[in-house]
């Protein structure tokens, strides 16, 4: 048969220019879609980076105008954070400390910036002795006791002035707990974003340096979710947007990118994405080796999170993102000139 008349497609043809492929691009990252986490730590002048995460530091309140001048910069318009106290005790009460490291850091950021979006991080895992997400009843993580300090933690936010809070504790009912307190307390106007979807997940050893929250014994295997379950993980969406969730978060993004396009379908709800600390690291670390194109990878990697259904990313790469965007609108504003 001639070649001629078989009616083959040609997908190539709209792939051979950079223009072309500009035209028919279906996802596009944006600098708007992106949340970078802080860890605040207590004292003054700090400045660590996290061994496990090169890249990242722990931060002390007084370095924070100096690291929002920076994101702003960069056009990074949100941040997501967490908190690593002085002193931990069983019950957490420096998570809900109306002078604890994360009030004292909302307060100083919203000073500096009033618009840069500060959300934060519900839980009592860093603020706990024992490293546990919950109170302790005989060695167990007593679901309802830990609703109270969760919602009263959330309020202190609330009060500081985040424009978010993010419960991570996955207990049960926490989202309602948060949403009644806050709205008693007159939040009314607080978005909850909820982990509704948090796994219990190997991907989180860095992290736990970083928030130094580690569980002195056991894990989380009896509140995060089993790595093997998505429908499980729609019912724990669909229960957060029930109890009043105004947006929600699968945790950790790669190896649940399935997740993420069955709840993009499901739920009509703006969806985030967290990559994160091990995933962060184990870029890192083949990039450091050289054995991996680190701008190239880290652009495929987000990419293939929009792709697969994540409006927000929250992400350790973002500042490295929102440079590498800016140097590519760059080049092709230049390119763009040069042509004419
Ligand atoms: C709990 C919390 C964790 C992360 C975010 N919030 C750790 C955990 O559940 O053990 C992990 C984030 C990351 O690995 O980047 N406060």
């Amino acid at each position: 048969m001639n070649p001629a008349e078989l009616s083959f497609r040609r997908f190539r043809r709209l792939r051979r220019s950079e223009g072309l492929r500009r035209l028919v691009r279906e996802t596009r990252l944006s600098v708007d879609d992106l949340i970078y986490p802080l860890f605040i730590t207590y004292g003054t002048g700090v400045r660590r980076e996290v061994p496990s995460m090169p890249g990242v530091y722990q931060l002390s309140v007084d370095q924070l105008p100096s690291e929002v001048e920076e994101l702003r910069g960069l056009g990074i318009g949100a941040v997501l954070l967490f908190g690593i106290p002085e002193h931990k005790d069983e019950l957490a009460s420096g998570a809900y400390d109306e002078h604890g490291v994360i009030q004292q850091a909302v307060r100083s950021i919203k000073r500096y910036d009033p618009e840069m979006v500060v959300i934060t991080d519900v839980c009592n895992c860093e603020y706990t002795s024992h490293g546990h997400c919950g109170v302790l009843v005989g060695g167990e993580i007593a679901n309802d006791p830990t609703l109270e300090l969760l919602a009263r933690t959330a309020v202190s936010h609330a009060a500081a002035g985040a424009d978010m809070v993010a419960p991570s504790d996955m207990m049960d009912g926490r989202v309602l707990a948060v949403r009644r307190a806050l709205d008693e307390a007159g939040f009314i106007e607080t978005p909850i974003l909820s982990y509704a979807a948090k796994f219990a997940s190997a991907f989180y050893g860095p992290f736990r340096d970083a928030a130094e929250s580690a569980p002195a014994f056991g894990d989380r295997r009896s509140h995060q979710m089993d790595p093997a379950n998505r429908r499980e993980a729609l019912r724990e969406i669909e229960t957060d947007l029930e109890e009043g969730a105004d947006a929600v978060i699968v945790k950790p993004a790669l190896a649940y990118l399935d997740v993420v396009a069955l709840a993009r379908e499901r739920f009509d709800v703006p969806i985030a994405a967290y990559n994160v600390s091990g995933e962060y690291a184990m870029v890192k670390a083949a990039a450091l080796n050289g054995w991996i194109d680190e701008r190239r990878v880290v652009l495929e990697v987000l990419t293939g999170i929009r792709r697969a259904g994540a409006g927000m990313i929250i992400t350790y790469h973002a500042k490295d993102v929102a440079r590498w965007l800016r140097e590519e609108a760059g080049a092709e504003a230049t390119a763009l000139l040069a042509a004419e």
